[in-house]
């Protein structure tokens, strides 16, 4: 059920569904004002009292406005700055003359079954028009005559709001958007605490929380992608809420470069949330007859907690924002070479790693970094996407070959938008990097990043891939991207538009992602940024999965998988078993923790199994088989977070297939103490009527007692169940299948 009602005499629009509502209406003043945005309410044609206003001292009104009417005071939908209202707005525009007034008022409304594609950006989708409702709100500034549509969608059976903005010059001069946020969005309290995704390399999406208190809390990126510092997500919980229980609002940026994430508590205590592209270093110039749309921005509300708002945003991102071939599949399991060789390898050590993968029923080898061009190391090659015959005599067609003979998919590294100084590529055109004129561009891992912001680039790009593709058997591609943009500069443009080039890039990259998907449409695609740098939702529009992180430790694992949950589904998250010690942090794991960890995520290892005992093998074999048998339920499933790593020693968390039949708990302790406590799981998302046995035991539990009892687990952590034999340990963990009788 889904419905967008406008009432025409308050000129109130409610959208709702049957989980929430969002209210807005038009104002006095022809801007628009919030009403409510939570749980679904019964619909009625005027909400007005919900607007608050009164005449205050130090308040300024707009000429031939009564003194309540104080924009300052008034929540908005999308708040122009510079007027009665000095709060941060949501959009800035400069006139040739140099003013920043803005007064776009309500021209007229159309609302439309589906929702329409955004033009060479990411966005959530609908596969039948009857999935969700769109409204568009047109709005005029008189003086410059742009017009201002924002967009909302709402969907059928999802907690969540799409929306975004665009703006089109149907005046005669040109303008300049100084910034324009995809989403604003004014609350009436400010009794929240602000849930933040931060990090760095290989320590990605750690959960922070703090409470939102007067002025500005926010996060970004500079850095001209999404970043592993901060993510393009947030939410809002009330203080009381848990991960089962109570309010959150989680804003999501469908979008891979700079952006920014703000809330404002203002003096009266109104929280005003903006999502979207970052201003620094932004700025568009928009001719007559020009538009610019935003990136999208989703809203998803919950009422039952932390995990309520993920499990939405798993969802919706897994079956309406991921697209392709792969979108519902399960994905293969698979072996990538690069902690097992880095750059020293041959295509025989390749082939022989393999061989071992396929033995232990792997179904995809993955060939990472360093098989083109002259790259034996990361000083040279990026560019020269060109096998290098040396150690590929059969090129990657002949590899791939090979490999398919094998039996096993075939999957390539690429590192599409970056160069080496040393590469043929870039001798050919050295101006073909972002740089700014008479200063010397900074390197990055040794490389320069290309200008992605000008199509003959990409197109450059696009044709060696296509050429790889078109004559190799290659059926998953890894795309990396090692380091961030600096000297964001544009030789391709005029001054004038060099504000454009960081947002242009992207472009550049989506444009990319497009082309290849098209052409090859059963490409499997994981996006990766020196690990988790730009594992954002708007990269999941073109790439299922992503890798998570450099850190492949299964102890720092818990934090970045638990951490990156949030927001994002469990079928996107690259998760793999690798050899200890760990290449990170030096740590040694036991194996089966190592698996237990990855399974939750799209499974694979990358590591030489030929350095693995006979015994490890068989383990190895075991884990493999449980991937193969659960897959579907654990990147699939509904997932529950039970005990936060960044809560103390222990973690869990489970997935509960649709049906309720299957559920598998992952149970982590990280150290081993002498004289344990007893310890126990209260399980979610169980059917509370139905009989479960636990791992095969005999005894049959109820849904109920295991959700409110809770699940006894501690023998199996304290010696006599854990999964290898022997003592209890450090960084041991269980597995437990739970399956219902029926
Ligand atoms: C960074 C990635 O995150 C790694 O997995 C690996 O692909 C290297 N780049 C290769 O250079």
């Amino acid at each position: 059920m889904v419905d967008i009602v406008f009432h025409e005499q308050t000129k109130t629009f409610h959208l709702y569904n049957e989980h929430v509502s969002y209210l807005f209406c038009v104002l006095e003043n022809g801007q628009l004002g919030q009403l409510y945005c939570g749980r679904r309410l019964h619909d009625k044609p005027d909400f007005s009292y919900l607007c608050e206003r009164s005449a205050r001292a130090m308040g300024a009104y707009p000429a031939g406005q009564d003194p309540a009417f104080s924009l300052e005071q008034i929540r908005q939908e999308y708040p122009s700055g510079g007027g009665t209202d000095f709060r941060h707005p949501a959009f800035s525009i400069r006139q040739e003359n140099g003013s920043r007034i803005m007064d776009f008022r309500y021209e007229g409304f159309v609302i439309s079954e589906g929702k329409p594609a955004l033009e060479g950006l990411p966005a959530t989708y609908v596969e039948d028009p009857k999935e969700a409702k769109t409204l568009t709100v047109v709005l005029r500034d008189a003086v410059t005559g742009l017009c201002l549509e924002l967009f909302y969608t709402i969907f059928s059976g999802y907690a969540a709001i799409a929306r975004s903005a665009r703006f089109t010059n149907e005046g005669e001069a040109p303008v300049q958007i100084e910034s324009a946020m995809s989403l604003s969005l004014d609350l009436p309290d400010c009794d929240y605490e602000w849930l933040q995704l931060s990090g760095a390399w290989a320590r990605e999406r750690h959960l922070y929380t703090r409470p939102l208190t007067p002025g500005i809390t926010a996060i970004d990126s500079l850095r001209g992608n999404s970043s592993h510092n901060e993510n393009p997500f947030m939410a809002l919980k009330r203080p009381s809420t848990t991960e089962d229980a109570g309010e959150v609002l989680g804003f999501s940026f469908l979008y891979s470069g700079n952006f920014r994430i703000q809330a404002e508590v203002d003096t009266f205590s109104v929280t005003r949330v903006t999502v979207g592209i970052a201003p620094e270093g932004f700025s568009w110039r928009l001719a007559p007859h020009d538009h610019f749309q935003t990136p999208e921005a989703v809203l998803v509300y919950a009422s039952d907690g932390l995990n309520g708002m993920s499990q939405t945003f798993h969802r919706l991102f897994a079956r309406r924002l991921v697209r392709g071939e792969w979108r519902d599949r399960p994905r293969p399991i698979l072996l990538n070479n690069w902690e097992a060789t880095y750059f020293d390898f041959t295509e025989d050590k390749l082939l022989a790693i393999a061989k071992r993968a396929k033995d232990c029923g792997i179904e995809l080898f993955v060939l990472d970094d360093g098989w083109f061009g002259a790259r034996r190391s990361d000083h040279a090659g990026l560019g020269d996407w060109v096998p290098n015959r040396k150690i590929l005599p059969d090129g990657i067609a002949g590899l791939s070959e090979k490999i398919d003979q094998l039996g096993l998919l075939f999957g390539l590294w690429f590192e599409p938008e970056m160069v080496n100084p040393d590469s043929d590529f870039y001798r050919a055109h050295p101006d073909w990097i972002l740089q700014t004129p008479q200063r010397a561009p900074s390197l990055g891992r040794h490389q320069y990043v290309l200008d992605f912001s000008r199509p003959e680039v990409v197109d450059a790009v696009f044709v060696q891939m296509e050429q790889l593709l078109a004559t190799s058997k290659i059926s998953y591609i890894k795309w990396d991207m090692n380091r961030s943009i600096t000297e964001c500069y544009s030789a391709a443009y005029p001054p004038a538009q060099q504000g454009e080039i960081y947002h242009r890039y992207i472009l550049g990259v989506y444009a990319l992602y497009e082309r290849l998907h098209a052409a090859f449409p059963h490409v499997l695609f994981e996006s990766c940024a020196s690990g988790g740098g730009r594992f954002d939702a708007g990269m999941l529009y073109y790439a299922p999965q992503a890798w998570a992180s450099d850190d492949s430790d299964a102890v720092e694992r818990l934090k970045i998988q638990y951490g990156t949950s949030l927001c994002y589904p469990i079928s996107s998250i690259g998760s793999h078993v690798s050899a200890v010690p760990n290449h990170q942090v030096n740590r040694v794991t036991p194996l089966h923790t190592r698996a237990n960890v990855a399974h939750f995520g799209t499974f694979g290892y990358e590591l030489d199994l030929g350095r693995l005992s006979p015994a490890e093998i068989e383990a190895v074999k075991g884990q493999v088989a449980f991937q193969k048998r659960y897959r579907a339920l654990l990147q699939f499933g509904t997932f529950y977070r039970l005990k936060s790593p960044f809560a103390g020693n222990e973690t869990a968390w489970m997935v509960v297939s649709a049906d309720r039949s299957t559920a598998i708990v992952g149970d982590y302790r990280v150290l081993n103490g002498a004289n344990q406590p007893f310890s126990r799981l209260r399980l979610r998302g169980l059917d509370p009527d139905a009989c479960y046995t636990v791992s095969g035991g005999a005894q049959l539990h109820y849904g109920d007692e295991l959700m409110e009892a809770g699940l006894v687990t501690s023998s199996a952590l304290c010696g006599e169940m854990h999964g290898e034999a022997g003592m209890p340990r450090d960084f041991d963990s269980r597995l437990y299948v739970l399956q219902k009788k029926e």
